[in-house]
């Protein structure tokens, strides 16, 4: 029996063939106590005849009989379910025995993560990982049940295809039948699921793995789960409403936490004003001042210089006095980012300090007075290029709110391309419509995708798109993104045709789980919400994946390894 079958057994009456794993021995005044622990919950064994179960050890899986007792009122733990009660303990039988662990199944415990990773399947004994990943089938039930309600139809696609760019590198898989040739895993279902927009389905979704190989961070795995869905003759605004209806249906009935919908929403650029970045954490109410007014005709060289270069002057206004070494620890912080240093002036009674108050101008000094009693920081430059150091400023002034707030937030508008080492790349995957067919065509720099960010608490939660549903229009952005006709019609020229047959509008969204989840749960990472996941090398330290192929097994995949001489 389970523990949670006790509750239908009365006080004195016997206990028969109660199963769990020995947790935490005692030994006390002659008297042997432990924890059995099961699936659910735990209840404290005792026995005055400790002699006669010295062989057990923890972990040991076992089964137990005896009789249940009321606790005296002073040992009653009102912290455990079963806190209240014991079992005396009449006989035990061991069904399996464990070697002495590598680290105590505990919560909090802590222990280096590639260890816990080695043993996943300890680590999941413990409360919080096991809680997390219940959360996820939690989760992943939810989901389903939104979706029917919303009346998506759930379809797979293939996970052994040619190849789906949403920025990353594939992760490949020979084939043997067809020697030299390789299968792409899929980045995402991307391009299948506008397929079934062109088959004729009505919508899809589909609780999708995706396999990226990038690297790792917090939230980032090379294998990871998105719910992703595409619905026909959609705009972008029918398809933020399902996920807007589907967040709202899964928090409440996975977490009981209301949300109002519809989310906010800012562009791109408003989000970069406010925030310094598209992925505003909305639960800092703080924002970023524009102060370029008070530098207006300044003598102050670099803020001149900047201004001049149509940059800005942006910072914040603390309404309190920082100290010197707090002072001196922003300014190393945003130097480690790129910065030349932290521009300041402290206020204090009327009164500015700081190293660039002595060339202030008199209209200068006056607006700054304005705040009086406060620390102004900025940062001058190019509006674009100062926002991420403003972000990670903004970040480290402000403290969060409390831990169960969740802030949705909808950034549209993208810009469809943007510089990267001087060149103009796209910013998302080439299957994005972009706003205005002319301006994409005339003027590539300023033209905005129709692409949409879900943020939630400063985490982008997921991204969609209208898509390009012309095959000219399609084989034009691929061009734009630098491949040759030659390459297009190698890698795109059979999704081209299949655009060419008569295509409905369409528009979707993916939404990554793991992060969902990780956010709900207050993950540190989404290692943590993901059963088997991989460390920041990509590695799986349980199976020692990946591994090296046979000499055999090469042979047969026609794959020639030269190893490295001191491998
Ligand atoms: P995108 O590439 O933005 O869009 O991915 C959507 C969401 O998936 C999650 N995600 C990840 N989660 C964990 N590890 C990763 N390596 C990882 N990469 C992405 C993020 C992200 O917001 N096909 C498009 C969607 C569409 O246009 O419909 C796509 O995959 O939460």
């Amino acid at each position: 029996m389970y523990i949670s079958d006790i509750s239908s057994v009365k006080t004195n009456n016997e206990i028969d063939d109660l199963r769990g794993w020995v947790d935490t021995i005692r030994h006390h005044g002659g008297l042997l106590f432990f924890e059995l622990r099961d699936h659910d919950s735990k209840v404290q064994i005792v026995t005055d005849k400790p002699d006669d179960f010295e062989s057990i050890k923890n972990e040991y899986y076992v089964s137990v009989s005896g009789s249940l007792i009321k606790r005296q009122k002073e040992n009653i733990n009102s912290d455990e379910e079963y806190g209240d009660i014991e079992i005396e303990l009449e006989t035990l039988s061991v069904i399996s025995q464990s070697k002495v662990l590598p680290f105590q199944i505990d919560d909090g415990i802590d222990v280096d993560e590639q260890i816990r990773l080695k043993h996943r399947y300890l680590d999941i004994r413990r409360n919080e990982m096991k809680n997390n990943i219940l959360a996820r089938s939690k989760t992943f039930k939810s989901i389903r049940e939104a979706m029917n309600k919303l009346g998506i139809d759930e379809i797979d696609t293939p996970t052994l295809i040619k190849s789906t760019p949403e920025g990353a590198k594939d992760f490949v898989v020979p084939s043997r039948k067809s020697p030299g040739n390789f299968y792409a895993l899929p980045q995402s279902p991307q391009m299948y699921k506008q397929l079934f927009m062109l088959s004729g389905l009505k919508n899809y979704y589909q609780i999708a793995k995706c396999y990226r190989d990038e690297d790792s961070r917090k939230d980032r795995q090379p294998e990871f789960t998105q719910l992703d869905i595409e619905i026909a003759n959609a705009d972008p605004q029918t398809v933020q409403k399902i996920v807007e209806k589907t967040m709202k249906y899964l928090l409440k009935s996975v977490y009981s936490i209301q949300i109002k919908t519809p989310f906010k929403r800012l562009s791109y650029q408003e989000s970069l004003m406010l925030y310094g970045t598209d992925k505003p954490d909305l639960r800092i109410t703080e924002t970023i001042t524009d102060l370029t007014n008070i530098f207006i005709d300044t003598e102050i060289s670099f803020i001149k210089n900047s201004i001049n270069n149509k940059g800005s002057v942006r910072g914040f206004i603390l309404d309190k006095l920082l100290t010197r070494s707090e002072i001196d620890n922003l300014d190393k912080l945003v130097k480690e980012e790129g910065s030349a240093g932290l521009g300041w002036f402290k206020i204090t009674d009327n009164e500015i300090s700081g190293p660039l108050t002595k060339i202030l101008k008199d209209n200068e000094i006056n607006k700054i007075k304005k705040y009086n009693n406060s620390t102004v920081i900025f940062q001058a430059g190019n509006s674009t290029e100062t926002a991420s150091i403003l972000d990670i400023l903004r970040r480290k002034l402000y403290e969060k709110k409390e831990k169960d707030q969740y802030e949705f937030i909808w950034i549209d508008e993208f810009p469809y391309f943007e510089y990267e080492n001087g060149e103009l790349q796209p910013s998302h995957h080439p299957f994005t419509a972009p706003k205005n067919t002319k301006e994409f065509n005339n003027n590539p720099e300023s033209a905005t995708a129709l692409h949409y960010d879900l943020v939630l608490n400063g985490v982008e939660l997921g991204s969609g798109s209208q898509r390009i549903n012309d095959p000219n229009m399609q084989t034009i952005v691929l061009s734009k993104w630098g491949l040759s006709d030659k390459e297009i019609g190698e890698r795109f020229g059979w999704f081209i045709e299949a655009l060419s047959y008569g295509s409905p509008q369409h528009a979707g969204f993916a939404i990554g789980i793991d992060r969902l989840i990780a956010e709900m749960v207050n993950a540190e990472s989404i290692r943590d919400v993901i059963p088997f996941p991989k460390t920041q090398s990509g590695l799986d330290p349980l199976t020692n994946a990946p591994a090296r192929l046979s000499e055999q097994d090469l042979l047969e995949y026609n794959i020639k390894v030269e190893w490295e001489e001191d491998e």
